[in-house]
C-alpha cells in the first residue's frame, strides 16, 4: 500500500486506505487474547490492547478534535490513559505501568476504536475543500502512526511472549508469511565510488519530517556487503568467542555484556535451555534454537541475523574486519543493483548518529513532538523489517533506538573503506 502526500489523494482514496490500515491492526491483534494483550514485560514494551487504544487516540487527539465539528470523544479520560509523550496535550499516565491497565478491557477498546472510525468516516464525508489539505495531512500522518506501532505491536508481544518459560507463539506457522526469505549464502563486496551525494527524501510521496530536507553529503569510496548478515556467519562469531573478547566491543557494549550476561543474540536458545523441554522444542538440541513469531525452530544459518542491540552489531563488524556502514552510505546503496535484502528482513543498524538533517525543520503544531524532540543518545536503522506494513518504508525512511535495544528485529550488513 502506498500512502502518498495528501494533495494527490481524494478522500474516497484515502478513506480505502484508512479502512485497510485500521484492520491490520485488528487482525494483527487477533491470534492474542486478551492476557495476551493486557501485559506489559518491561518499560520500552506497551501491552498489545495499548497499541489499539493509543493509534486510536492519536486520530481523535490530532484530527478528530481540531477538525470534525461536533464530535465528542468516546470518553475523555482516554486523553490522560493513551497519550504518549505529547507534553503539549497535558499530563499522562507513565509509560511503565501501561500494563496495569487491565481497564478499559480489550472489548471497550473494540468499542472506541470503532467509535473513532466512525468519526473519521463521518469527516471524510463532510470535509470541504477549505479544510482537506490539513485533513488529509493529519489522516495520512495518522496512518503512518499506526503503521509504525503495528510493527511495535508485534516486536513488543514477541517480547512479552519471550519472557514466558512456555515460548508459546505468537502465531502458529501457516498463517500470513512471516519468515525471513533468505538469499544464496555467499556474500559479495559492491564498491561504491563516494563522492557528492544527495540524501534524504524527495518527491511528493509522504515522508516524516525526520528524513528531510534533501541535503548533500560527501562520501569517501567504500564498499558494502550485498547481504545481510545471517545466522550462520553470527554463530561462528559466538563460536570464536566473541562474547568474551572485550577488544571487539564498545566500551559501552561491553559493559552491557557483563551487566547482561549477554551471550548471544536475544532470543537464541542453547542446547541445554530448561524452557526447551516445556516449550516442545526439539528434545536433546544439537544446536541453538530461535524463539520467533512462529515459536521455536531450529537455527537457520541462511536466515538474516536479528534481535541484535547495535554494540553486538558494531563488535560482529569489528571482529569480521569491517564496519558499519553510515546512514548516507546505506542509503546511496540503495540506487545500486545487486543489493539483496536492503528492506523487508531486518532493520539495519547504521554507524549514525540519529541527528536532524541541516535545516531540519519539525512538522507543524503538536506533531512537532513526533521526532525532533527524539534526537539524541540514539542510532538510526535503515531498511524496514519483517514486522514492517508492507510498503511502509523507503530508502530515505529513518528508523532509530537507543544501542542497547534487541528487542527488535535488528540484524546488520557490513561495510568498509576503500
Ligand atoms: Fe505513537
Amino acid at each position: 500500500m502506498k500512502l502518498s502526500r495528501p494533495s494527490t489523494q481524494a478522500p474516497d482514496a484515502l478513506r480505502e486506505i484508512f479502512r485497510s490500515v485500521r484492520t491490520a491492526s485488528l487482525d494483527l491483534a487477533a491470534p492474542l487474547s486478551a492476557e495476551d494483550q493486557c501485559i506489559q514485560s518491561m518499560p520500552d514494551a506497551s501491552p498489545t490492547k495499548w497499541h489499539l487504544a493509543h493509534t486510536t487516540w492519536f486520530f481523535e487527539t490530532v484530527l478528530l478534535q481540531p477538525q470534525a465539528s461536533g464530535y465528542r470523544p468516546f470518553d475523555p479520560r482516554f486523553q490522560y490513559l493513551f497519550n504518549s509523550y505529547y507534553e503539549a496535550l497535558g499530563p499522562r499516565h507513565p509509560r511503565p505501568q501501561r500494563g496495569l491497565l487491565t481497564r478499559p478491557s480489550v472489548d471497550e477498546v473494540h468499542a472506541y476504536r470503532a467509535h473513532v472510525d466512525a468519526g473519521v468516516e463521518r469527516l471524510l464525508d463532510t470535509v470541504d475543500a477549505a479544510a482537506w489539505d490539513t485533513v488529509a495531512s493529519v489522516l495520512t500522518l495518522g496512518l503512518h502512526h499506526e503503521q509504525q506501532h503495528q510493527e511495535l505491536l508485534l516486536t513488543d508481544i514477541l517480547h512479552a511472549l519471550s519472557c514466558n518459560p512456555l515460548l508459546p507463539a505468537y502465531r502458529a506457522a501457516g498463517g500470513p508469511a512471516l519468515r525471513l526469505a533468505t538469499v544464496a549464502p555467499e556474500m559479495h563486496w559492491r564498491a561504491q565510488p563516494g563522492g557528492h551525494l544527495e540524501i534524504g527524501h524527495e518527491g511528493q510521496d509522504f515522508a516524516f519530517d525526520n528524513e528531510t530536507p534533501r541535503h548533500r553529503v560527501l562520501l569517501r569510496p567504500y564498499a558494502i556487503a550485498d547481504r545481510l548478515v545471517n545466522c550462520g556467519d553470527y554463530a561462528q562469531f559466538i563460536a570464536d568467542g566473541g562474547y568474551q573478547r572485550p577488544e571487539l566491543w564498545l566500551s559501552d557494549g561491553w559493559a552491557a555484556v557483563q551487566s547482561q550476561g549477554w551471550r548471544a543474540p536475544a532470543y537464541w536458545l542453547a542446547p541445554d535451555d530448561p524452557r526447551l523441554g516445556l516449550a516442545g522444542g526439539a528434545p536433546a538440541a544439537v544446536g541453538w534454537q530461535i524463539f520467533g513469531l512462529h515459536g521455536v525452530r531450529p537455527l537457520a544459518h541462511e536466515a538474516p541475523v536479528s534481535q541484535l542491540s547495535f554494540y553486538e552489531a558494531a563488535a560482529y563488524a569489528e571482529w569480521a574486519g569491517a564496519r558499519l556502514p553510515t546512514e548516507f552510505e546505506w542509503e546511496a546503496a540503495c540506487a545500486d543493483a545487486g543489493m539483496n535484502e536492503m528492506t523487508g528482513h531486518v532493520w539495519q543498524w547504521t554507524r549514525s548518529s540519529y541527528d536532524p538533517y541541516p535545516g531540519f525543520r519539525p512538522l507543524p503544531g503538536v506533531a512537532a513532538e513526533y521526532n525532533g524532540k527524539f534526537m539524541v543518545g540514539q542510532l538510526v536503522l535503515r531498511g524496514g523489517s519483517v514486522a514492517t506494513p508492507a510498503g511502509h518504508t523507503r530508502p530515505s525512511y529513518r528508523n532509530f533506538f537507543p544501542p542497547a535495544a534487541r528487542w527488535q528485529f535488528s540484524g546488520l550488513r557490513l561495510a568498509k573503506d576503500l
